[in-house]
C-alpha cells in the first residue's frame, strides 16, 4: 500500500510555504529586533515563540535558574555564558529569557512555561528590568539614541539606559563620553533598585573585533568583569552572555580576544550549552514544520498515524537489511530513530553532522557538546546552506 508522502503528513511552516524566509535575516532570530518589536511574529510574539520552542533540558534548567535568581534565590548562579557553543540556540535562549522576564506572571499561559516554573519551584517568573546588548548592532562611532533620547556610545551607557532610562544613564554619562568602563560602585548604582534586572549580551566578538583598534574591547572586558562581579553580589540581577560570532573571521587578534573573554566568563559565570545531540531533530522540525498541538508531554512532536506507518515501513526494511546500513545505526531501534527524525531520514541528519564536524569553527565546542541550528542573522542566504546548517561535534 502506498505510503503518505511526507509533505502530506508534515506541513511546512507558512513562511517556508510562501518562500518569505529565504532571506536569512527574516529566517533567524535577532535579539535587538525582538526588543525593538520589529522581529518576525514567531520571535516577537511570546506566545507564538514559546509554541515553536522545543524546551531542551538545558534550556529549562537555565530558565529555571534565571527565574530563581531574579526571585532573590542566591543559591543559583547570577551569570551564565554560552561561550563554547557554536550555533544551536544561543540567541533563541536569550530571547526566551527576555520574554519571560519582560512579561513576568503574564508568561504563565504560554506553552511550556509550566515546565520552567516546576523546575524552578516558583508560581511565576518575576517581572524584571531588561537590557539587551547585541554586538553586531551596537556601534560606538555613531552611538544609539537621538529623537529625545541621549546618545549612548558604549555598551555600559546603552545597558544603563535600557535598564533605568535617563536616571541610570546619567550615572555613567561621563564614562560613556570618555569610553571608560564603570567600576563596580557605579554599576551597582545604575541598577534599578525596585525590581530585578536581566542583562543579555549577544555576539560580543563582533563588537570586540570592530572596536579593538580604539581600545574599546579592553574596556568591554573590564566592564564584563565588573558587571559579573556586581551581579553575583546582588540578590536579583542576572547576566547572560554569548560571545561567539558566527561569521567572524578568526584572525589571530580575534582568537586572542576570544580566549581572554572565554577565560574571564568561565571564571565568573556558569557555562551552559543549550542543546544536546538528541535535541537536533526536534529543533529542526519545529523550525520547519507546523505541528499545532501535536506535542507529547515530554515536549516532543507526536506524529500522526500516517507518519508512524511510514517510519515502520522504513524500520522494517532496515531490520531486514542490516548489512546494508552503517553499523553504528541503531537497527534494533530503527522505528524510534525514524520517528525521532521524521520527516527527515535519520541518515540525512547524520551526513550533516559529519560534514559540519569537519568545519574548523565547530572544533571549538567542548567535547561531547553538540549544537544544531539554522542560519541566523543577516548572513548567508539560506539557499547556500540549505537545508540545514546543523553544527555538531561528537
Ligand atoms: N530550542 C529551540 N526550539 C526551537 N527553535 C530553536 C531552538 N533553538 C534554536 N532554534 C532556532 O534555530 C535557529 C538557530 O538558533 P539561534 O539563532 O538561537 O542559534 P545561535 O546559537 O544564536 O547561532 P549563531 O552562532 O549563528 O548566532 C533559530 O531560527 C532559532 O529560532
Ligand atoms: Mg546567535
Amino acid at each position: 500500500m502506498a505510503l503518505t508522502p511526507w509533505h502530506k503528513a508534515a506541513t511546512p511552516r507558512q513562511d517556508l510555504r510562501e518562500g518569505t524566509s529565504l532571506d536569512a535575516s527574516q529566517f533567524a532570530v535577532q535579539l535587538n529586533q525582538v526588543r525593538d518589536g520589529n522581529a518576525p511574529e514567531d520571535y516577537k510574539n511570546p506566545a507564538q515563540f514559546f509554541e515553536r520552542t522545543y524546551l531542551t533540558k538545558n534550556l529549562i534548567s537555565m530558565a529555571a535558574e534565571t527565574a530563581r535568581r531574579l526571585s532573590g534565590d542566591r543559591t543559583v548562579s547570577a551569570a551564565y555564558n554560552m561561550v563554547t557553543q557554536f550555533g544551536g540556540g544561543k540567541t533563541h535562549a536569550l530571547t526566551l529569557l527576555y520574554h519571560l522576564a519582560k512579561n513576568g506572571p503574564a508568561a504563565n499561559e504560554w506553552t511550556g512555561v509550566n515546565k520552567i516554573l516546576d523546575a524552578a519551584g516558583l508560581d511565576a517568573v518575576p517581572k524584571a528590568a531588561t537590557a539587551i546588548f547585541v554586538g553586531t548592532e551596537f556601534d560606538s562611532i555613531s552611538g544609539r539614541g537621538g529623537d529625545g533620547e541621549p546618545i549612548r556610545m558604549t555598551p555600559w551607557g546603552e545597558i544603563a539606559f535600557q535598564l533605568g532610562g535617563m536616571e541610570s544613564f546619567s550615572l555613567v554619562a561621563e564614562h560613556d563620553r570618555e569610553h571608560v568602563a564603570p567600576g563596580g560602585d557605579v554599576i551597582r548604582k545604575f541598577l534599578p533598585k525596585d525590581k530585578p534586572c536581566l542583562i543579555l549580551m549577544d555576539e560580543l566578538m563582533n563588537y570586540v573585533s570592530r572596536f579593538r583598534k580604539y581600545g574599546h574591547s579592553d574596556q568591554l572586558y573590564d566592564f564584563l568583569q565588573n558587571l559579573s562581579g556586581i551581579a553575583s553580589g546582588q540578590d536579583n540581577v542576572v547576566l547572560v552572555v554569548s560571545i561567539p560570532a558566527s561569521d567572524i573571521e578568526m584572525t589571530s587578534a580575534n582568537e586572542h580576544d576570544y580566549g581572554r573573554f572565554k577565560k574571564l566568563l568561565d571564571r565568573n559565570s556558569k557555562a551552559v550549552i543549550m542543546s544536546a545531540k538528541s535535541d537536533t531533530a526536534e529543533i529542526i522540525r519545529r523550525r520547519l514544520f507546523e505541528w499545532g498541538s501535536r506535542v507529547n508531554p515530554d515536549g516532543r512532536i507526536r506524529l500522526d498515524k500516517d507518519a508512524i506507518k511510514t517510519c515502520k515501513v522504513y524500520a522494517d526494511w532496515v531490520r531486514s537489511h542490516k548489512n546494508q546500513v552503517p553499523r553504528w545505526f541503531p537497527a534494533d531501534h530503527a522505528q524510534e530513530a525514524f520517528e525521532a527524525a521524521y520527516p527527515f531520514h535519520p541518515l540525512v541528519l547524520s551526513v550533516f553532522e559529519r560534514k559540519w564536524q569537519a568545519l574548523p569553527r565547530f572544533q571549538r565546542s567542548e567535547p561531547g557538546a553538540f549544537s544544531g541550528s539554522w542560519p541566523s542573522g543577516s548572513r548567508k542566504p539560506i539557499r547556500r546552506t540549505t537545508p540545514a546548517r546543523i553544527r555538531m561535534r561528537s
